[in-house]
């Protein structure tokens, strides 16, 4: 069995079309389903519907062959434990700096709320400035407008939530797509057929970019 593992929304909405180039359709529609394994036309291959954050976990510990998985989200996770064969070129956004429009740059201690903690601390050491990181779930745009935070990290598409809520992007970290990733016992294990599908991927990752 093959197992590749998903969160709901745009990551499923955009992998779907994708899977289904090399032949692997889900039986039933997991954005609808109650269900957290999804079968699919291939009867060796499976689905997981898991949190967008997790799937390196379930990927890296084999409980899944295969994922997809954001850049922010591989960035934050860290560690050497995953192949990341392929490029997906989608979710495509930016990770961020962002602040309220016109705001001073603070003197002395940056406050800083994210998701992205460890991407933070990263950032802000590279930099050599000193950053109290606050961890948040979500709603992140909400903090600097309160006087949680001076700044926030985060992903940033058209901008539109910045803007909503009186933010600005500032510094970019990093551009952020998808990713194809692996486990690395898998890929040893089962080399032929995932290295088929890795090749059947990049060819419909290609075929829509020439579209
Ligand atoms: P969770 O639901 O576990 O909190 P999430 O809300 O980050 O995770 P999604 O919103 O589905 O999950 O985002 C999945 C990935 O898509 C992110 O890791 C990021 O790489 C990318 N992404 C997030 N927001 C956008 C956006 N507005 N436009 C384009 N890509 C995005
Ligand atoms: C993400 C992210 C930002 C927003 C950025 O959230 O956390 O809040 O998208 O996108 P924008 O620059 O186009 O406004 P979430 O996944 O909740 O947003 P979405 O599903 O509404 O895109």
């Amino acid at each position: 069995m093959l197992t590749i593992a998903l969160s709901k929304g745009r990551i499923l909405d955009d992998t779907l079309p994708l899977l289904a180039a090399a032949g692997i359709e889900p039986t039933e529609n997991p954005e609808k389903s109650r269900k957290l394994i999804i079968p699919t036309t291939q009867d060796d291959v499976q689905l997981l519907i898991v949190r967008a954050t997790d799937v390196p976990t379930y990927v890296e510990h084999g409980a899944a062959d295969l994922g997809v998985a954001g850049k922010d989200v591989l960035m934050e996770y860290g560690g050497q434990g995953l192949y990341e064969p392929l490029d997906l070129q989608i979710a495509n956004c930016k990770l961020m700096t962002a602040g309220k429009v016109g705001a001073p740059e603070p003197k002395g201690r940056l406050r800083v709320a994210t998701k992205f903690v460890n991407v933070a601390k990263r950032y802000y050491a590279e930099q050599g400035r000193q950053v109290d990181v606050i961890k948040l779930y979500g709603s992140m745009e909400l903090a600097p407008l309160v006087g949680l935070a001076d700044k926030i990290i985060d992903v940033v598409d058209t901008g539109n939530t910045l803007r909503a809520n009186g933010l600005e992007p500032q510094e970019l970290i990093a551009h952020i797509s998808s990713r194809l990733i692996v486990n690395k016992a898998s890929m040893k294990m089962q080399h032929g057929r995932i290295q088929a599908l890795i090749e059947t991927l990049r060819g419909a990752v290609e075929a829509r970019h020439q579209s």
